[in-house]
């Protein structure tokens, strides 16, 4: 009698646990689809920064054709990579005390790579929109753009407002914001390239109108090519502050990071490195 009371017992645990155990499965793979956008992570939160830390290494990703974000410059005979967004991620890793090792790639693979873990934050002059805020953790933004319009010399004339554009051929960097913003242009045919130097190749040799970056980047490509003109076009889509991505749920390191962009934005050392950089990138 007793031998069966506990059988049936055990058999009633048996049976709850197991149906414990299948709820626990399901809600698991219910939060999946979602967890990349509740912000749940992937990596547990405290790994990343440790792992960093312990590896005395911190891999930024960036693509280092944006100056004066980041761009290659030769210095002492060497190809170097250089830019504000180095000199910020430098300071990071300092306050990490760890070493930076640099990661350049073309600017839509950087999100990617970063989900991947083949590097651990991403400064590339890269605007926080609602698109990538799904897929990636943005610091609070360090730095603040517009954006510019600029044309072959010879057409400056003809560009004065956004309708100018329509119709016309519009050069963008592949999977970049400017991207969206042409795409909103009517009529326009939207060329997209992976390089802004390609870019910039096609505008001079009359294979598109038109280009839409950052004005400071814009100007830089003024500065150095007689043959070009910053437009006063204003795109509507205004929005060209940069921030630093890291993956989802890395609050640790996320809170490192915006710890020593706070500290340089308090100093102003950003806008003065911006100035440093500008002027470098010009020479
Ligand atoms: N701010 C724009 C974006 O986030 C363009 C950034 C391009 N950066 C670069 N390193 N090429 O899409």
């Amino acid at each position: 009698m007793k031998k069966g009371i506990l059988l049936v017992l055990s058999l009633v645990l048996a049976f709850a646990l197991a149906a414990c155990g299948k709820k626990e499965e399901n809600s698991g793979s219910n939060a999946a689809p979602g967890a990349s956008q509740s912000g749940a992570p992937s990596n547990t939160a405290s790994g990343k920064l440790a792992d960093i830390k312990k590896a005395g290494k911190i891999v930024l990703g960036t693509s280092a054709e944006y100056a004066p974000y980041e761009f290659h410059k030769m210095i002492d005979g060497k190809d170097q990579i250089v830019g504000f967004d180095i000199e910020i991620a430098k300071a990071i890793a300092a306050d990490m005390g760890v070493e930076l090792e640099i990661k350049d790639m073309q600017f839509d693979n950087l999100l990617t790579e970063l989900k991947l873990g083949k590097i651990d934050f991403v400064l590339a002059g890269m605007t926080p929109d609602e698109d990538r805020r799904k897929s990636v953790d943005f610091s609070k933004n360090y730095y603040e753009a517009k954006q510019a319009v600029f044309v072959r010399a010879e057409d400056k004339d003809k560009f004065k407002t956004m309708a100018d554009l329509e119709g016309k051929s519009i050069g963008v960097q592949m999977g970049s914001t400017q991207e969206k913003i042409a795409k909103g242009i009517k009529d326009a045919k939207v060329k997209s390239l992976g390089k802004t130097t390609e870019l910039v190749l096609e505008l001079k040799s009359k294979k598109v109108d038109a280009l839409i970056v950052e004005l400071p980047v814009a100007q830089g490509y003024v500065n150095k090519n007689p043959d070009l003109a910053l437009t006063d076009v204003v795109p509507e889509y205004q929005d060209g502050g940069s921030a630093v991505a890291v993956n989802k749920g890395e609050a640790d390191l996320l809170a490192e990071i915006q710890n020593s962009l706070d500290r340089l934005m308090a100093e102003k050392t950003i806008d003065k490195w911006v100035a440093e950089m500008t002027e470098l990138a010009d020479k």
